[in-house]
C-alpha cells in the first residue's frame, strides 16, 4: 500500500512538529479542510501521533523525517553500495521479513534491502508482534543467500547485534549494550531486536532474511501491550532523534552489508570479543526460559560459538543455543 500524494504533502508540511492551521494546509496543498481531517485520521490509524490544537490547527507529537532512498544511498560507502543489489522503501507492508521471504521465492536476486515506514503485522521473536507505528522507527530486512547452508550462519544474529551497537556508538549514543541472544538494550530496556529467518539446506545454499526493528520514537499508546521493558532513542538522548533517521539507515547498512557478505568466511569468532565487550548480562542472576523449562542461575557470558553460559544455582555450567533470558529482581 502507498500513501496518497495528498497524505505525503500533509505530512511534509507537518514534519517540523509545529502547529499548522487547517487553512494554511488547505491553501498550500489545495485540498479541503475535511480532506485534511480525513487524511490525518487515516494516518493516525497507522500509529502517527498528532494533536488537534483548538482554533490553531494540527501538530505532530515529534518531528518527522520520512525515509528517502536518495538520502540513504548518498551516505552509503562504496563497499556497501556495491553489496546492495536492490534497495526498496515501502510506506506500508505487513512485515518486511515476510515481504522478502515471499520475494526470495520469486527472484534469484541476492542482497535485497527493504525498509518500511509502517508494518501492520511486524514479527518479533517467539511469535510476538513487533509494534511498528508509522514514520518513527526503523523496520529493516535484508535478503541474503548464503552458499554453505544454515550451519555456516551460526552466530550471525549475535554478530548483527554487534553491528547495530557499533552504529549507535558512531552516532554518539552512549550506554548501549547487548542482551543474549540479540537484543540491543539500554539500562536493561529493549531498544532494538533482531529476527533472522532462514530457509534451505543445512549444508547447501540457503536464503536468509535478516530483520531489525529499532525504536526511534515509540508512542506510549502504541506500546501499551508490549510485555518486555522497552526504550526508544528519543528518551535515551532526551531529544528528538528523527532528524537522524536516514543517516542512521546508511550508517547501519555501511556496518551490516560487509559483515553479512563476509560472514561465511569470518564466522562468529571474528565478533566474539566485541560481543563480550558489549555484554550487559555477565554476572547477573537470571532465569532462562526454554519452552516450558526454566533454569535459574548466574550468567557467565557466552562461549566462542555464541552459546549462553549459565552457572546453575545448584552448581554446574550449562550452555544454551536458544531461550529467553529474564533478569531476576534482587
Ligand atoms: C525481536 O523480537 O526481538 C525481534 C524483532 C524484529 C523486528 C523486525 S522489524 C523489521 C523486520 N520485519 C519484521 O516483521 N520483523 C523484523
Amino acid at each position: 500500500m502507498l500513501l496518497s500524494i495528498n497524505q505525503k504533502a500533509v505530512l511534509t508540511l507537518l514534519a517540523d512538529a509545529q502547529c499548522h492551521s487547517g487553512t494554511e494546509i488547505a491553501d498550500k496543498i489545495g485540498i479541503s479542510q475535511s480532506a485534511i481531517f480525513n487524511q490525518l485520521k487515516k494516518l493516525s490509524e497507522l500509529g502517527l501521533v498528532y494533536t488537534t490544537v483548538t482554533d490553531r490547527g494540527y501538530q505532530l507529537a515529534t518531528t518527522l523525517q520520512l525515509l528517502s532512498q536518495s538520502a540513504i544511498e548518498k551516505k552509503l560507502t562504496e563497499e556497501a553500495r556495491h553489496l546492495i543489489a536492490e534497495l526498496e522503501i515501502h510506506d506500508v507492508l505487513d512485515s518486511t521479513n515476510r515481504y522478502l521471504m515471499d520475494k526470495a521465492q520469486k527472484t534469484k536476486k541476492n542482497s535485497v534491502v527493504c525498509f518500511a515506514e509502517y508494518q501492520s503485522a511486524g514479527k518479533g521473536r517467539g511469535g510476538r508482534e513487533w509494534i511498528s507505528p508509522f514514520g518513527s522507527n526503523i523496520y529493516l530486512s535484508i535478503l541474503w543467500r548464503f552458499q554453505q547452508g544454515v550451519r555456516a550462519i551460526n552466530g550471525l544474529s549475535l554478530a548483527v547485534g554487534v553491528a547495530v551497537v557499533r552504529t549507535l556508538k558512531d552516532c554518539g549514543i552512549k550506554g548501549i549494550g547487548l542482551k543474549w541472544p540479540n537484543d540491543i538494550i539500554c539500562d536493561k530496556k529493549k531498544l532494538a531486536g533482531i529476527l533472522i529467518e532462514a530457509s534451505g539446506e543445512s549444508d547447501g545454499s540457503c536464503h536468509t532474511i535478516i530483520g531489525l526493528g529499532l525504536n526511534f520514537y515509540l508512542p506510549k499508546q502504541q506500546a501499551q501491550h508490549i510485555t518486555q521493558e522497552w526504550v526508544d532513542l528519543n528518551s535515551i538522548i532526551s531529544g528528538d532523534a528523527s532528524p537522524l533517521r536516514n543517516q542512521f539507515c546508511s550508517m547501519l547498512l555501511n556496518q551490516l552489508m560487509p559483515l553479512i557478505a563476509n560472514f561465511e568466511r569470518d564466522a562468529f569468532k571474528h565478533y566474539v570479543d566485541e560481543w563480550r565487550e558489549y555484554d550487559t548480562m555477565q554476572g547477573d542472576e537470571a532465569v532462562i526460559y526454554q519452552g516450558k523449562k526454566k533454569y535459574n542461575g548466574i550468567i557467565k557470558g557466552i562461549d566462542d560459538d555464541g552459546l549462553l553460559l549459565l552457572m546453575k544455582e545448584q552448581g554446574g555450567l550449562i550452555t544454551f543455543a536458544s531461550g529467553e533470558v529474564s533478569f531476576r529482581q534482587t
